[in-house]
């Protein structure tokens, strides 16, 4: 990968309208949802990142007016589809006549899985995904169809499974048998990609904190995923995040699913080690 001078990062930056940070949202306020449970919103950054001191949650970036929404359950709209999820977990489909429930009994079951997710499957061999995880108990275990990356009954099962893990914080692991596909996701992140040849770290580590088209720029964080998006009305997986961001660097982006997009989640995922996992987060 040619390496570009910085003139013309700035340029490409300058290109998408970047400007000082003139935040309309209240970036020291904390998240305490419900009344109860206090969110770690920021915290030093883990050991493996060079670059910055602390992370902090996208949540600390938005406008007072969205971080409300995300600080009482009967205001957050992503949590509509958690109830749509329960009733999926208790209904029996496929040909094996079973439903999540006849195995897994209640969601509960899943606590702590997301602060831990993407993980090595050793069996596998390979890191899986929450969907990886969803989709070969539905092919395998229950003799139903696999749901598509992004479709409604994967997306909202995602957020009731991280809806169990609310609070606790992301321990993603990063050594052992992960961590080749760890370092992949870390060349990832550094790559210039598209026309205007941004990596994930020009807009997300040089420049968060900053506008971008009226945008405020965070650190990209994915312990909120799925995330409710005001913007499409819907929760959203963190793949078709990850594509939304590089189409924006005009380039071709990755599939849904795609190895390279599994190790790139499993390096954005590490990046948060600390934060509270937040999901269904609500964001713009
Ligand atoms: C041109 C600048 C730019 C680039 C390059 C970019 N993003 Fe983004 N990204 C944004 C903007 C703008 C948003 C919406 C505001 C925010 O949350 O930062 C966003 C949001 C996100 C979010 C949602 C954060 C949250 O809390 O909901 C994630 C995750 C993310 N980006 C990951 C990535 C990854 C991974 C890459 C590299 C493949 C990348 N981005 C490249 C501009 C960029
Ligand atoms: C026939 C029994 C069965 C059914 C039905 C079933 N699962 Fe599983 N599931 C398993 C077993 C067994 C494992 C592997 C457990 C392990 O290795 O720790 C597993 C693992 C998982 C994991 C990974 C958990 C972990 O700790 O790594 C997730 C997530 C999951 N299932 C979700 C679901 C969902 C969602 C459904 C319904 C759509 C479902 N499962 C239906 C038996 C089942």
């Amino acid at each position: 990968m040619k390496l570009k001078s910085l003139k013309t990062v700035t340029s490409s930056i300058a290109m998408l309208a970047l400007g000082a940070g003139i935040a309309s949202a209240d970036e020291d306020a904390a998240l305490i949802i419900n009344g109860e449970t206090e969110m770690v919103v920021r915290t030093e950054a883990p050991a493996h990142l060079e670059n910055m001191d602390e992370i902090r949650s996208g949540w600390t970036f938005r406008s007072a007016e969205t971080q409300a929404l995300q600080m009482d359950d009967f205001d957050n709209p992503g949590m509509i589809f958690v109830d749509q999820a329960i009733d999926t977990w208790n209904q029996v489909s496929g040909s094996e006549e079973k439903s999540c429930a006849s195995c897994h009994e209640g969601p509960e079951s899943m606590k702590g899985l997301r602060t831990q997710m993407p993980k090595w499957n050793e069996a596998a061999g390979e890191v899986w995904t929450t969907e990886m995880y969803i989709n070969d108990c539905r092919e395998n275990r229950m003799g139903a169809d696999k749901w598509g990356w992004n479709a409604k009954d994967m997306v909202n099962m995602t957020a009731l499974i991280a809806l169990q893990s609310r609070g606790m914080p992301m321990n993603v692991a990063i050594d052992g048998p992960a961590q080749a596909t760890w370092e992949q996701g870390k060349e990832m992140y550094y790559t210039r990609y598209g026309q205007l040849e941004l990596s994930c770290a020009n807009c997300h580590e040089d420049n968060y904190d900053n506008l971008i088209r009226a945008d405020h720029l965070s650190q990209g964080q994915i312990n909120g995923f799925p995330a409710y998006r005001l913007k499409n009305a819907k929760l959203n997986s963190i793949h078709a995040r990850f594509k939304g961001c590089v189409r924006d660097t005009r380039a071709e982006t990755f599939k849904e699913g795609s190895p390279e997009f599994i190790a790139l989640e499993l390096y954005v995922a590490s990046r948060a080690n600390g934060l509270s996992s937040e999901g269904p987060s609500v964001r713009n």
